[in-house]
Formats: C-alpha cells, sequence, structure tokens
C-alpha cells in the first residue's frame, strides 16, 4: 500500500518538527510548509538525524494561495496537520491584526486551497486558552470558550470557521464532507528523548518550563514567580503540563479516528489533549532541582495579568474517541526538556 501523505504546516516549529518525528515514524511521508517566522530549519535536519527519513520542505507563508496551491498539486496530500500560527500572547495584544491576519486569515487560505483540492481532513492546533471563566478548574470540550486575549480569540474564530464548514456540509449534503478535529492543547512541555529537538523561543521565554531551563543553565539568573497568593495547594499557579511527545501521538491518533466510522459522514470536533492532573509553579521547580541536580532560583513577583489560578484538562473523551491518553510524567518531561537545554545551550544555531 502507498503511504498516505500528510500536509504538516508548521512543521519547523517546537511542536511541528516533533509530529514529523511520529508521522514519519508511523510510516506517513511528510510534507511541511513553514515560513520560518519562529523556526529555524534545522530542526528538520534534526528530523533527518532521529528518523533516518528526509520530510519535504516547502519555506513559504500559509497566507500565500498560489504558493500553497502548487504544493497540493505537487502532492497526493491526505490529511492536513495545521500548526502554522503565531502563539505569544502578550504579542498578540501588542498587534492584533498581525496576530488576526496571520492565523485566521492564514487559516481561511489553506481552507480555500484545501477546498479546491477536495482534500477535507484537517487536523487543528486549537488551545485551552479558548475556554472562559468555569466555576470548575478542570476544563471539558462542552464548558463555554471565551478567551481573554487576541491569540486566544484567533484560536477560537478558527473554531468557529471550522464548525460552520462542517455544519455547511450538512445542510448542503455534501458527498465528500470535512473531517476535523480540533485539538486543545494544555501545556506543551519537554523535548525528543534523543535531546535533537524541542523547544527554541526567540529571545527571553514567557513560558515556565523554557524560563527554568534557561535558569538551570546559567543564561536567566533566577525564574519569577508570578504570584504566591493563589487558592491553590501552594499558591502557585496549577497548569496541566504535558509531554509535547504524547501530544503528537494525539495528532496521528487523530487521523486514525477521522478515517474511521465516527467521521464516515463528515463532522468536526474539539478534544482536549492534556494528562488530566494540575501541577504548581514550585511543583515544577522542585521537579527540575530533583531531575538536574542543578539549583534553580526564584523569587515571589506579582501575578501576572490574565493568568487563571488553576486549570487542568478532562481528557475523557480523548481516551474514549481518540484511544489516546498521555503516558509520560513530569520527570520525563523535565528530563527531557533539560536534555535538549543542555545539548543545544543556545538552541538552534541555523
Ligand atoms: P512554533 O512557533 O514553534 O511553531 C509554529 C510554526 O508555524 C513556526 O515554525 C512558524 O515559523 C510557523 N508559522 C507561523 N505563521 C506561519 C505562516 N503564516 N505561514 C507558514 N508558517 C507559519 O509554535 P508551537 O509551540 O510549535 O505551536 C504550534 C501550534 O500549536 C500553534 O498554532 C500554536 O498556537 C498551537 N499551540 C501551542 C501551544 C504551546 O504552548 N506551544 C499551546 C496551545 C496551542
Ligand atoms: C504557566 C504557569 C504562570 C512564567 C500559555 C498561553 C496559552 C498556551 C500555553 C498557546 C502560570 C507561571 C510562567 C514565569 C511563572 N499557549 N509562570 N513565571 O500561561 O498557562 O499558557 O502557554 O496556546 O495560550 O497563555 O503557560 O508557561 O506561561 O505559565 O510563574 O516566568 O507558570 O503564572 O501559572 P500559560 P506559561
Amino acid at each position: 500500500m502507498n503511504k498516505q501523505t500528510i500536509l504538516v504546516t508548521g512543521g519547523a516549529g517546537y511542536i511541528g518538527s516533533h509530529a514529523c518525528v511520529e508521522l514519519l515514524q508511523a510510516g506517513f511521508e511528510v510534507v511541511v510548509v513553514d515560513n520560518l517566522a519562529n523556526s529555524k530549519l534545522e530542526s528538520l535536519d534534526r528530523v533527518r538525524q532521529i528518523t533516518g527519513q528526509n520530510v519535504r520542505f516547502y519555506q513559504a507563508d500559509i497566507r500565500d494561495k498560489s504558493a500553497l496551491t502548487a504544493v497540493f498539486n505537487q502532492h497526493d496530500i491526505h490529511t492536513v496537520i495545521h500548526f502554522a500560527g503565531l502563539k505569544a500572547v502578550g504579542e498578540s495584544c501588542q498587534q492584533p491584526l498581525h496576530y488576526y491576519h496571520n492565523n485566521v486569515y492564514g487559516t481561511l487560505v489553506l481552507l480555500e486551497v484545501m477546498a479546491e483540492a477536495n482534500i477535507k481532513q484537517l487536523v487543528f492546533s486549537s488551545s485551552a486558552t479558548v475556554y472562559g471563566e468555569s466555576d470548575s478548574p478542570q476544563y471539558s470540550e462542552h464548558f463555554p470558550l471565551g478567551p481573554i486575549n487576541p491569540y486566544g480569540r484567533s484560536k477560537a474564530m478558527i473554531e468557529d470557521i471550522l464548525r460552520d464548514l462542517a455544519a455547511a456540509d450538512s445542510i448542503n449534503q455534501s458527498s465528500s464532507p470535512w473531517k476535523m478535529a480540533l485539538l486543545r492543547y494544555f501545556n506543551p512541555i519537554g523535548a525528543h528523548e534523543s535531546g535533537l529537538i524541542g523547544e527554541d523561543p526567540n529571545g527571553i521565554p514567557n513560558n515556565l518550563m523554557p524560563y527554568v531551563s534557561q535558569v538551570a543553565i546559567g543564561k536567566l539568573p533566577r525564574v519569577s514567580i508570578f504570584g504566591d497568593d493563589y487558592p491553590t495547594r501552594d499558591g502557585t499557579g496549577v497548569r496541566d503540563y504535558i509531554h509535547v511527545v504524547d501530544l503528537v501521538k494525539g495528532h496521528i491518533k487523530a487521523i486514525d479516528t477521522l478515517q474511521g466510522d465516527a467521521f464516515r459522514q463528515g463532522g468536526c470536533k474539539a478534544y482536549n489533549l492534556g494528562v488530566g492532573r494540575g501541577c504548581s509553579v514550585l511543583e515544577i521547580i522542585n521537579t527540575f532541582e530533583k531531575v538536574t541536580g542543578r539549583k534553580v532560583p526564584y523569587n515571589i513577583s506579582p501575578r501576572r495579568a490574565g493568568d487563571l489560578a488553576e486549570c487542568y484538562a478532562n481528557p475523557e473523551l480523548a481516551l474514549k474517541e481518540l484511544q489516546w491518553q498521555a503516558e509520560k510524567n513530569l520527570e520525563a518531561m523535565v528530563a527531557d526538556a533539560w536534555r535538549w537545554q543542555s545539548m543545544n545551550p543556545d538552541g538552534y544555531v541555523r
């Protein structure tokens, strides 16, 4: 049987490069479209080192319709995994038009090209950030949406567009309906166990795990813990940290599910990808010190605007319908993040 070809938008990025490894190892052909706005091509060289296989790479912006159409003409694409997007919350508040143009308009162009090529199977990178306020810290897919920043709203808008597409199929009784999985990631951390690929933030990291890693290696003096007076077990913020390799395995399960009976008539469904357990900032720092033997100095700073006290996934739907659950524990996440950081103190250099 011929190998199925998966188009991975944003495939040179943090999660995308890990997805390339898992897809190649699962026997798929992989085509990557990335404009390298937030990544380096070296990540894909490393994917080759890990797997012994090549991806086909196109340096292109998903907003460039003719470039994208050419890729669809060149390859027999079976499914698209759509990671391409900008993801910095603070930057999205400063440059909302840039974020909406890149994320929302970029996705519209991708969907138009897919529709024209009659390729209608999509796995989309959504985020737990789409959820609104809730009485429970454990979020299920049916909880109301209500993102509070332009980045989150760009994800929620894309989710709406995808649901509208699926709804239009049922009105039109389309013979080749859209089949779409919206994967709402909680907090992906860690790296491939080889230490060859990982998260390579530009400048000073916004997110906790890369920040802690850079303190441990001596590039930054200390972690500022944003608040120790939350109503949580130790007063610091609680999140659902998930190993990036577990996360990308969820995408392969989603591809399988989209091809199965549950999506025979098409559809668009959201799934949480999280461990289902919360972990505090102090627990992250303590585990990091224990696993690596490095000191991680910290101080307590004021709360960061927009942060929730506690947020973790109810991952039951993904277990039931995708047959997926996270397997790696916090120690493995930290050990793998540290291996990547210590083998690549300056990230990718090319
Ligand atoms: P990343 O920045 O490492 O990867 C995104 C990739 O998309 C980059 O390689 C970038 O160059 C590329 N890209 C951006 N805009 C593009 C465009 N217009 N055309 C072509 N390529 C473009 O980020 P990541 O952490 O790997 O995130 C992947 C996806 O998952 C993003 O959509 C992000 O919003 C989503 N997500 C990430 C997290 C997280 O914490 N990392 C959590 C939830 C959701
Ligand atoms: C985790 C915890 C902070 C940094 C963000 C985005 C979200 C999603 C994932 C894409 C919080 C605390 C952090 C620091 C700290 N991305 N912290 N000191 O905020 O849960 O989610 O990334 O979709 O949209 O908002 O992740 O890693 O920034 O923070 O004390 O220097 O660590 O307050 O409790 P967050 P994070």
